[in-house]
C-alpha cells in the first residue's frame, strides 16, 4: 500500500469539520531557556476550537462524520465526570443537531465541591447533552442507559476517550500536519511527548507517522505519559489494538507496535489525582509563557518532560514537541490544590 494510495483512501472516510485545525506549532523560547534547553515546541491542540478545544476535536471529526453518514440521530458517549471528551462531544453533537448523552463515572472522589457540577460538567449542560451518572464499571446502569436509549438504529455509540480506529484516524491527520510544520521549521524533533490515557492520540499519531508520513518520519519517536492506567501494560495493549484494528481496516502492516513507548512515572498516585510536579509545570509554564495547562492531562505530560529534561534525556540543541492536548476547562475543579501552592 503506498502512501499516496493511503491518503486518497483516508480523503474518502467520512469526516464532518469541527476543529479550528491545522493547531499552531509554537516555540516556547523563554521556557526553553529558562531549563538550558532543549528547544520546546507546542503544539497547540488545546486551541481546536470547539467548546474551549482540546484533542477530542479531531476524533470526533471521524467519529461523527459516521455517525452522520449512518444516519443517526442520537449519540451516547462514556467518560469520568470532568472528562473533556464528554465536553467536545455535547458540543460537536449540539453543533451538529445531534442528541447527546454523556454516561459519567465518578472516578475520582475529589473533595472539591465544584467538581461535580463545574468545569467540563457545566459546559456539558450548557451544550445541552443529558448527564447520567452511574457508578464506576457499573455495567448493570450502563445497559440501563442504553436500553432506555432505544434501538441501535439511530444510536451512535462512541467508546471513552474516542478511542477507537476511527477516532484514531484524527490523530494520523495530525502526523501529517506535524510533518509538513516540522519540514516548514526544518527541525527534525527527538521526541513527541503527549499525555495519554484511552489510547486514541497515541496509536493516530504512531499509524500516521508510519503509514502516511513517509520513511523519515519514522525516526519520530512519540512518547506517551501515562496518566489514567494503573498498569501502563493495559496502555500499551489498547494502542496495539488500534494498530491492530487500522491495519485490518486499511490492509497495512505497520510496524509501529514495537515503537510503543509509554512512561508511567508521572501519574502520580492515581487517575485525577494531583502531583506537586504538575503544579510547578503549570506554574512556571504559566508564568513564562502565558500558556494554560491541566492538572489531570496535559500539566502531567508537561511535568514528565520537564523532569526528562532536567534528568539530561535530551541534547540542549535537540527539538522536541509537547502536544498540548487540552483539559484546562477543567482547572477551575482543581482550585484546592492551587490553593495550597499560592498558601
Ligand atoms: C486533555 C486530554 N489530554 C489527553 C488525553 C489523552 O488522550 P487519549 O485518550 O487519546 O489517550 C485526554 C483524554 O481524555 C484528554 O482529555
Amino acid at each position: 500500500m503506498t502512501t499516496d494510495s493511503l491518503t486518497t483512501q483516508l480523503a474518502d472516510i467520512p469526516r464532518t469539520v469541527l476543529g479550528h485545525l491545522p493547531t499552531p506549532l509554537e516555540k516556547l523560547t523563554r521556557l526553553s531557556e529558562e531549563l538550558g534547553g532543549p528547544n520546546i515546541w507546542v503544539k497547540r491542540d488545546d486551541c481546536t476550537g470547539l467548546a474551549l478545544g482540546g484533542n477530542k476535536a479531531r476524533k470526533l471529526e471521524y467519529l461523527l462524520g459516521e455517525a452522520v453518514a449512518q444516519g443517526r440521530d442520537t449519540v451516547v458517549t462514556f467518560g469520568a465526570i470532568q472528562s473533556n471528551h464528554a465536553r467536545q462531544t455535547a458540543a460537536a453533537c449540539a453543533k451538529l443537531g445531534l442528541t447527546c448523552h454523556l454516561v459519567l463515572s465518578d472516578q475520582v472522589h475529589s473533595e472539591d465541591a465544584r467538581y461535580k457540577t463545574g468545569g467540563n460538567v457545566l459546559l456539558d449542560r450548557l451544550c445541552g447533552a443529558t448527564l447520567h451518572f452511574v457508578a464506576p464499571d457499573d455495567r448493570d446502569a450502563i445497559r440501563d442507559v442504553l436500553s432506555k436509549l432505544g434501538a441501535s438504529t439511530h444510536l451512535y455509540i462512541i467508546p471513552g476517550g474516542g478511542s477507537n480506529a476511527t477516532g484514531a484516524l484524527g490523530y494520523a491527520r495530525c502526523a501529517l500536519e506535524l510533518r509538513e510544520q516540522t519540514a516548514a521549521r526544518n527541525i527534525t524533533p527527538a521526541s513527541i511527548v503527549h499525555a495519554s490515557s484511552s489510547a486514541g492520540t497515541q496509536a493516530g499519531l504512531l499509524w500516521g507517522f508510519d503509514q502516511l508520513c513517509g520513511s523519515g518520519a519514522r525516526a519520530y519517536d512519540v512518547l506517551g505519559i501515562n496518566v489514567y492506567h494503573d498498569e501502563p501494560k493495559t496502555l500499551t495493549n489498547n494502542i496495539a489494538k488500534i494498530l491492530q484494528d487500522l491495519d485490518a481496516r486499511f490492509g497495512t502492516q505497520s510496524a509501529c507496535s514495537a515503537a510503543i513507548q509509554i512512561n508511567h512515572a508521572y501519574r502520580g498516585p492515581g487517575y485525577g489525582q494531583v502531583t506537586g510536579e504538575t503544579l510547578a509545570a503549570i506554574q512556571l509554564t504559566a508564568s513564562l509563557e502565558g500558556l494554560i495547562f491541566d492538572p489531570v492531562y496535559s500539566g502531567k505530560a508537561l511535568a514528565a518532560l520537564i523532569d526528562q529534561i532536567s534528568v539530561g534525556a535530551f541534547a540542549k540543541d535537540e527539538d522536541v514537541i509537547l502536544i498540548h492536548t487540552g483539559g484546562s476547562p477543567a482547572l477551575n475543579v482543581y482550585q484546592d490544590s492551587f490553593d495550597k501552592v499560592f498558601g
